[in-house]
C-alpha cells in the first residue's frame, strides 16, 4: 500500500514560506517587514527570534502593530540608513522577479523600504507566480484630485481605473491618500511601465515593483518551498 502526503492549504504555503524567510535574517541587524497575509506568518516568525535581531522598519500601520504586540522593536526608517533584508509578499511575480503589490494598499511605504534594502526576499504562494504581470488589478496609489485624471490616462493604455473603496467610501492609505484599481493591463515591459506611470501628476506610487524588484522569491507549492533566484 502506499501512502501520499496531503497537498498543503493555502494557508500553511504562507506558513512554510514565512517560516522558510527566516533563514534570510541577518542576526543583530534590523529587517524590513511588509504587509499582507504572508507576511503576517512572516512576522509571527520573526517573534521566535527576536531577541537575535536588533528589530524592524516596518511598511505599515498594520504590521507595525503585529510586530510591537509580538514585541519586536520597530523604528522609523529615518532613523535607519540601510537595512540588510526586506521580506515582503506580492500580488503576482513574474520569472524575473518584477511585481504587482499593493493589494493591502502600502504599495508606497512598501517601496521606500525596499529602496533602503540590499536584498528583498518576496514570499508567496504558488498562485502568485505569473508570465506577464497584469491579470491582478495594478493598484496606484494617488493623490485624490488626480483620480479622474490619471483614471482617463490609463483607459489610454486599454486600463479601467476605480477608486477603491472600503464601506461604501474611498479608502484612505496609511498615507491620507486614494488607491486607484487599474484592470485589462498586459504589462510586458515592467521597467519602462513604472518609468512612464510614476512620472504622471498626482500619481504618488505605481504597483509595479521593476527597480524594486525580488532578488528572492520563496514560492509555497503544494509539496513545500520552491527558491527562485533572479539576476
Ligand atoms: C500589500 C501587498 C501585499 O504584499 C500583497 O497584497 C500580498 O498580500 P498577501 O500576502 O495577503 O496575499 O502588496 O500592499
Amino acid at each position: 500500500m502506499t501512502s501520499t502526503t496531503p497537498a498543503l492549504t493555502q494557508d500553511q504555503m504562507k506558513t512554510q514560506v514565512g517560516e522558510a524567510a527566516l533563514a534570510y535574517v541577518v542576526k543583530g541587524q534590523i529587517v524590513g517587514v511588509g504587509t499582507g497575509s504572508t507576511v503576517n506568518k512572516f512576522i509571527d516568525a520573526l517573534a521566535t527570534i527576536k531577541d537575535e535581531i536588533k528589530g524592524a522598519v516596518s511598511s505599515s500601520v498594520a504590521s507595525t502593530e503585529r510586530l510591537r504586540a509580538l514585541g519586536i522593536p520597530v523604528f522609523d526608517s529615518n532613523e535607519v540608513e540601510d537595512i540588510s533584508v526586506y521580506i515582503d509578499g506580492a500580488d503576482e511575480i513574474d520569472h524575473r522577479g518584477h511585481m504587482i503589490k499593493g493589494g493591502g494598499a502600502a504599495l508606497t511605504r512598501e517601496k521606500i523600504v525596499a529602496a533602503q534594502s540590499k536584498r528583498f526576499v518576496c514570499i508567496a504562494d504558488a498562485s502568485k507566480l505569473v508570465d506577464t504581470l497584469g491579470a491582478f488589478p495594478l493598484p496606484v496609489e494617488v493623490i485624490p484630485m488626480a483620480a479622474r485624471s490619471i483614471i482617463r490616462q490609463f483607459a489610454q493604455l486599454g486600463g479601467e481605473g476605480q477608486v477603491r473603496e472600503k464601506d461604501g467610501v474611498a479608502l484612505v492609505t496609511d498615507n491620507g491618500q486614494h488607491i486607484v484599481d487599474v484592470t485589462g493591463l498586459k504589462i510586458s515591459d515592467p521597467r519602462a511601465f513604472e518609468a512612464e506611470v510614476s512620472q504622471w501628476p498626482g500619481v504618488v506610487t505605481v504597483g509595479v515593483f521593476a527597480c524594486q524588484k525580488a532578488n528572492v522569491c520563496l514560492l509555497g507549492t503544494p509539496s513545500g518551498v520552491q527558491t527562485l533566484t533572479f539576476d
